[in-house]
């Protein structure tokens, strides 16, 4: 993939979880291109590792490093964090991308949480190494997908604010926009983050860092082979999938970059799509949100409620120094 170059970037350190493979390592390999500094969170331990060392070799000097980090444990993501801090003194990007798509179609899997029964083959080849208890099938989607991105983003919202700012983008999908009957449950984890996403407004304002999100479109990863070759999915959505176009990695890269990059963006929801980058609007309020009393109320919210997080954030702040 022929990286375009981005001069601002030049020496950040960029976080990125689940970049062992897929759409995070496509990012990682441009942001190295780059001259960032990368820090891999990953539950492939050897295949993480592997991406690390080949950075290392070909820049001839540490660039690039990698912990095991299962994105659902807030002790997992503070150790991702603080290995970025220690290797190469603080955090200016991240990418909150780690996901999994088992699970998506989840209507009517049994209530009895019988494994033999929920974990197809293919299923138990992504999880086996994760613990699984009787409701797995439906907590582990949005705990990885929604949960975990919402834990991540904490975490990297306090080293960044250490930093000065920065530029926090999540992985959403169109999945998070438009709704597949199919994909019940990856629909609902996918529309939190966009929901997520679209609640920090104010967080530019408080301590210098955006976040956004991007929303791609099919893109040929594990993660689309592991939909488009499921059992249910033969039957029906398998061959919607074969028969769509794709997005390519190059324009999901490209969005990334963008977000990342123009200082302009904030809570902003990026379509990456066959025919390219497009911006999905937030929804308008109805009207009956406002009217003059309403408005004077929301001008002295703003900068009450920025007050308020930065005394929120200096308190954080303090704690996670007394905690390390
Ligand atoms: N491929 C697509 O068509 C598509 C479309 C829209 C959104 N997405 C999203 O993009 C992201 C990346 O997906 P991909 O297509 O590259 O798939 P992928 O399966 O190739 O990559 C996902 C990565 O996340 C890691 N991961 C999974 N669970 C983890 C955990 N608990 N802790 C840490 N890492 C974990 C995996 O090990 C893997 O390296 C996902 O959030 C996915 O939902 C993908």
């Amino acid at each position: 993939m022929v990286t375009k170059l981005y001069p601002t970037l030049d020496g950040k350190v960029a976080v990125l979880t689940g970049a062992a493979r897929g759409i995070g390592k496509a990012v990682a390999d441009a942001l190295i291109e780059n001259n960032c500094k990368v820090v891999i969170g990953d539950i492939l331990e050897k295949e993480g590792q592997e991406v690390v060392d080949a950075y290392n070799e070909k820049a001839g000097s540490k660039v690039a490093a990698f912990i095991r980090t299962d994105v659902t444990k807030y002790s997992d993501n503070i150790a991702l964090f603080k290995l970025a801090e220690t290797e190469f003194g603080g955090v200016d990007i991240a990418l909150m991308n780690a996901g999994i798509a088992t699970g998506a179609d989840s209507m009517f899997t049994p209530l009895d949480g019988n494994l033999e029964l929920i974990l197809k083959k293919e299923m138990a080849q992504i999880i086996y190494h994760l613990s699984y208890n009787t409701d797995a099938t439906d907590d582990r989607i949005i705990d990885i997908n929604t949960t975990a991105v919402i834990k991540g983003t904490k975490v990297a919202l306090l080293h960044m604010a250490k930093r000065g700012g920065g530029s926090i983008v999540l992985m959403a999908s169109m999945a998070g926009l438009y709704c597949a009957p199919n994909l019940s449950s990856y629909n609902a984890s996918k529309h939190a983050v966009v929901g997520y996403t679209r609640s920090f407004q104010l967080m530019p304002s408080i301590c210098n860092v955006r976040v956004n999100a991007l929303c791609p479109f099919w893109i040929d990863t594990e993660l689309a082979a592991h939909i488009r070759n499921s059992d249910y999915e033969k039957a029906s959505h398998a061959k919607v999938i074969s028969r769509s176009r794709y997005a390519t990695m190059e324009c999901l890269v490209e969005g990334f970059m963008t977000l990342t990059t123009d200082e302009s963006r904030n809570t902003q929801t990026l379509k990456v799509l066959p025919d390219g980058l497009e911006i999905e609007p937030s929804s308008v309020a109805p009207d009956s949100f406002s009217g003059n009393a309403d408005r004077e109320t929301l001008a002295e919210f703003f900068p009450a409620a920025v007050a308020a997080g930065k005394r929120a954030l200096a308190e954080a702040l303090a704690r996670y120094e007394q905690q390390q």
